[in-house]
């Protein structure tokens, strides 16, 4: 889901400036992490599991090509999800930065954004390593809901909304998403660990990952996350 409107705690003097990639296992706390630092600098929030998902509800060819893909945990593949990347980020929304949430998620991705930023004049990306233990994630997966409207994220476990089934922001309907189902979460990690987790590597070596330890409470990520970012300037 797309951010772009400031926060009452927004930094509208601090600019981002630069991509901000948020890299870590299914259900670790990125979608959270990224709507929250994309209100607090006022850039979109990237989502290509949200942009995917957008494009199945709409029914375009795209969608029809990812569904059976996303229903099953797999990844949708590369040139897909890059031509898709790279349409959203010449958007003018994009000029002042933005939080990448589920992209990259393949070295390839990876090589292929740094291109794209150095083809349109940005630094290269500062990336947030949400570390945590396996075992954490199967409770925050599928004790999930999300806002029909608004995107918001809710854990019925953890973080419920004050109504039960309803958003605290806009009252929108909650639903569980098709591959949060327990059975799709196995292939989903596996998924991760294969293609996704060696980015951890990639992105150590060029000097640009930092680490945020994701088992803590949703506050205190989010203070680790912007100590991060505003180090980082
Ligand atoms: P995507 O939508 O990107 O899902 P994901 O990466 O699997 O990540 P999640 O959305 O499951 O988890 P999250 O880390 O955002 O956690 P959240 O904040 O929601 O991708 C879906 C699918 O799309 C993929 O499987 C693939 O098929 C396809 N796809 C997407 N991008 C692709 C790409 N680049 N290439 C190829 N295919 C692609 O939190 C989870 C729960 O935990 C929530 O209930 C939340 O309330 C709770 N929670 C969050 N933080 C905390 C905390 N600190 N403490 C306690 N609970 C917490």
């Amino acid at each position: 889901m797309e951010t772009s409107g400031l926060a009452p705690n927004a930094r509208p003097s601090a600019k981002l400036d630069r991509a901000v990639i948020f890299l870590g296992p299914p259900g670790a706390g990125k979608g959270t992490q990224a709507k929250e630092l994309a209100r607090k600098y006022g850039v979109p929030h990237l989502s290509t599991g949200d942009m995917l998902r957008e494009n199945i509800a709409k029914g375009k060819p795209l969608g029809a090509k990812a569904k059976p893909l996303m229903e099953r945990g797999e990844l949708v593949p590369d040139s897909l999800v890059l031509k898709m990347v790279a349409a959203r980020i010449e958007q003018p929304d994009c000029a002042h930065g933005f939080v990448f949430d589920g992209f990259p998620r393949t070295v390839a991705q990876a090589q292929y954004l740094g291109e794209m930023l150095k083809q349109h004049g940005y630094r290269q990306p500062l990336v947030i390593h949400f570390a945590i233990d396996p075992g954490l994630l199967m409770r925050r997966i599928t004790g999930r809901r999300m806002c029909k409207v608004g995107g918001e994220i809710y854990n019925i476990f953890d973080r419920p909304p004050r109504v039960a089934g309803k958003c605290d922001n806009d009252g929108g309907g909650l639903e569980q998403r098709q591959d949060d189902r327990e059975e799709v979460v196995g292939p989903r990690l596996q998924a991760y660990q294969k293609q996704t987790a060696p980015l951890v590597a990639y992105y150590r070596r060029l000097g640009r990952l930092r680490e945020v330890d994701a088992a803590k409470s949703v506050d205190e990520v989010a203070r680790r996350v912007l100590e991060v970012v505003d180090g980082a300037r």
